[in-house]
């Protein structure tokens, strides 16, 4: 019986497949180990709380693209939780560039780097419990966006669980507890969509369950205002780009009536720069197949600041 593709193999986080994945080495706590020796506890706070924070980076030709923001992220993240990793970013950096030539890998890779509480004296809550220190974790896979994402667009389904207030769990921190998102993709999965557009509490348009969420309507590009989503890296670089190259931007209130008529719309994050969504809800984004104009001349925007940030890591490196 021949497999129905599921639609993870068509999401924004879809890559093209890369046999050299099975065998790539991954550092756990100081050590560069074969995925299949990479293990940690299961009295680890992550596991058992989903207590710990990670980041996702991009590697392009050598260097961590934007690696000083997702530094800032992250370490504004384990500050706001009290979790003390005993890193610096540069101590990140060498981890980072350690386990990428340990795998001999210099581009065209995605890292998640994970950093938990730490392995807990009982299974219970309490942080107190987490006392053998952090537990730091960097996957680094071969990965290329898939294309045939790129080529058709994403569909996305309004689904019913929305951003909380920051006073509950706020989107800001890049947690390992993803429940929120994970319920959310689930939804759009059982609609027959791809991946799931979330609302904020007052209705408003706010980002997916896996990356934020921009429109274009009659020349301007639009997103969120930016208080229920994650502070996403590269929905800031799609900001600053538009504001730099005169095209109208703004962070708003908008609503699904706005989104439904909007030219084009695209998703943002460090995985796939900027995906094209090809409809929402059932309704047709667009008249494009693919990426619309102004998506298309964002993603070159985004491409050249990848290739100068890269270029500027590298004079300063020497
Ligand atoms: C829920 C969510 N939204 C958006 C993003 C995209 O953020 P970035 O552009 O920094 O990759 C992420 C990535 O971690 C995310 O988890």
């Amino acid at each position: 019986m021949t497999q129905e593709p599921s639609h993870a193999d068509h999401s924004t986080h879809a890559a093209e497949e890369d046999a050299r994945n099975e065998a790539i080495k991954i550092y756990v706590n100081g050590e560069i180990v074969p995925k299949a020796e990479a293990k940690v506890s299961v009295y680890d706070s992550g596991f058992m709380l989903g207590d710990g924070m990670w980041e996702g980076l991009r590697l392009y030709d050598g260097e961590w693209a934007f690696f000083d923001e997702h530094m800032d992220r992250l370490f504004n993240s384990l500050k706001s939780v009290s979790l003390d990793s005993g890193l610096t970013p540069e101590g990140v950096r060498d981890i980072l560039d350690r386990t990428a030539a340990a795998n001999g890998i210099t581009s065209d890779a995605h890292c998640r780097l994970m950093i938990t509480r730490g392995r807990k004296a009982k299974p219970f809550q309490h942080p107190q419990l987490s006392r053998f220190g952090p537990t730091v974790v960097a996957i680094i896979e071969h990965s290329r966006p898939s294309e045939a994402v790129q080529a058709k667009g994403i569909r996305l389904a309004t689904v019913p669980q929305v951003r909380g207030l920051p006073m509950s769990q706020d989107a800001k921190y890049n947690s390992h507890s993803k429940l929120n998102c994970v319920i959310a993709c689930l939804q759009a999965e059982q609609a027959g969509a791809d991946e799931g557009l979330m609302l904020d509490p007052n209705g408003f348009v706010n980002t997916t369950n896996a990356c934020n969420f921009f429109i274009v309507r009659r020349g301007e590009v639009w997103t969120s205002t930016g208080d229920y989503c994650m502070n996403g890296v590269t929905r800031q670089k799609v900001i600053d780009l538009c504001m730099e190259n005169g095209i109208p931007v703004r962070e708003k209130n908008y609503s699904l009536y706005e989104a439904y008529g909007a030219d084009e719309a695209f998703l943002t994050g460090t995985f796939g720069a900027q995906t094209p969504v090809a409809e929402i809800d059932g309704k047709r984004i667009g008249i494009h197949e693919g990426a619309g104009p102004m998506t298309r001349r964002i993603r070159a925007l985004y491409k050249e600041l990848v290739a100068e940030d890269v270029a500027k890591q590298k004079a300063a490196r020497g």
